[in-house]
């Protein structure tokens, strides 16, 4: 059975000391509830170590990005290497953001998750459609051909560490999400390329998250879905009680 799974990204904000009593309030409900869902946090590169200090067993974390690059003269860039060596075992890739603004192209995107998988970290893998591509209902095969090239040298070893993520650009931030039936809709799609790919066994078996706009009033419904494993969650990630009603609302679908 595929694990359900809820990961918290808090992108680029909070200060150490904020940053600090959120790990110890989010370390707190984790050993008081002991969840069944897997709950990874990606807070800001500079906590990571000091996050795997405070989480211990309970909660897992992730790194927001990793370079493509082994090593060497890259400024600013951190490697695959360097996190594992660090305790990091989940780093995301292709987050929207970093396409948009960093202009990282599915090419990059796909020799980042080779770089993570050489290192034996396991990328969650973002995807999802502007909203321009929705509108021309290019959604579809927007995201079959975003998937088809980040997993295009994933053999089914490999993607057994693979978390995918469907992230609609239009839902990140906006407060408008996915309905439960649209997001459905992808997820199965996703499903049926890695069935065509890998068969049914590693289909079936493999966790496709939904991002965007999830908070603690509609994760419940999200997460009813048949295809729908758990969240990539942004904005409500940075409260313990949104984060841990979010939490609560996947393990119910276990
Ligand atoms: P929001 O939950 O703030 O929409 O962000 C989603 C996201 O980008 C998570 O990676």
């Amino acid at each position: 059975m595929r694990r359900k799974i809820v990961v918290g990204n808090w992108k680029m904000n909070k200060t150490w000391e904020d940053a600090r009593s959120l790990l110890m309030e989010i370390n707190r409900f984790a050993s008081t509830h002991k969840p069944k869902c897997l709950v990874i946090v990606a807070p800001p590169y500079p906590y990571l170590d000091r996050a795997n200090d405070i989480f211990m067993h309970h909660v897992e974390v992730a790194a927001q990005n990793v370079s493509q690059f082994e090593k060497g003269a890259y400024t600013g860039e951190i490697s695959a290497e360097i996190l594992k060596s660090i305790g990091v075992k989940y780093v995301i890739i292709g987050h929207s953001e970093r396409r948009t603004i960093h202009h990282e192209t599915n090419e990059i995107i796909r020799d980042k998750v080779a770089t993570a998988l050489a290192h034996g970290l396991n990328p969650i893998l973002c995807c999802g459609e502007t909203l321009d591509q929705r509108v021309e209902e290019k959604h579809l095969d927007t995201v079959r051909a975003q998937i088809e090239t980040m997993l295009d040298s994933v053999s089914s070893s490999q993607m057994q560490n693979i978390i995918l993520a469907y992230e609609p650009v239009w839902a990140i931030g906006t407060g408008h999400t996915a309905s439960p039936h649209q997001a459905q809709e992808m997820h199965e799609l996703i499903r049926g390329i890695l069935k065509e790919k890998y068969g049914d066994r590693i289909a079936d078996e493999t966790t496709i998250l939904y991002g965007g706009s999830v908070n603690s009033g509609n994760a419940d419904d999200l997460f009813a879905m048949p295809d729908i494993d758990g969240g990539l969650i942004g904005g409500a990630s940075l409260n313990a009680g949104d984060f841990g009603s979010i939490i609560n609302a996947s393990c119910k679908h276990i």
